[in-house]
């Protein structure tokens, strides 16, 4: 957007007025992205809130089946694929938008200013909604835990 804006700036002025105009909006669009802390979004979705206890290995191993089954299509846990890599997922993102991401993506990528931003780095490609149970969501959060 930034660099779409200031190349359309480009056409007349001189030099040192463009420059000038371009550090504020650039700023601004920093202030923007860190005046909310990621940890602090839930997402948009049916989960509103998730107690997280000690690892349940149990839980993980269910989390690595749907995973391997549902999800690595589209992802890998450490490179990115068609989506983000998921390695250390659980530390940029709270355990509800996770789960919200997984169960309800299509309304999260028109409405969750993250998951926006991450449509557009996937350059438009969306995620897919695999209708999962809220426990196959948990197990999943549970086994992305386990990536960091
Ligand atoms: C059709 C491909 C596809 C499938 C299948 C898919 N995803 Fe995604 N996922 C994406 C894309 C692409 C994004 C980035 C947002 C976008 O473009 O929609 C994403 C984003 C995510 C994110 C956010 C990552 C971050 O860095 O914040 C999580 C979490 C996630 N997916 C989990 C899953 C899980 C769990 C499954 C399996 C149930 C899954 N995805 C299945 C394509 C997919």
């Amino acid at each position: 957007m930034v660099l779409v804006l200031s190349l359309a700036s480009c056409g007349g002025g001189d030099k040192p007025k463009e420059d000038v105009s371009e550090v504020p909006a650039s700023k601004e669009v920093k202030a923007q992205e860190s005046s909310e802390d990621p940890m602090s979004n839930k997402g948009i979705g049916p989960i509103t809130s998730v107690t997280l206890g000690e690892i349940d290995p149990a839980l993980v191993a269910e989390g690595e089946v749907v995973f391997k089954a549902k999800c690595t299509a589209c992802h890998k846990i450490s490179k990115k694929f068609v989506g983000p890599a998921l390695k250390g997922v659980t530390q940029r993102r709270s355990p509800e938008w996770i789960m919200n991401m997984t169960m309800n993506p299509e309304e999260m990528i028109k409405k969750d200013p993250i998951a926006i931003q991450l449509l557009a780095e996937a350059n438009g490609a969306p995620m897919a909604n695999q209708n999962l149970t809220e426990e196959e969501a948990r197990a999943l959060l549970e086994y992305f835990r386990t990536k960091n």
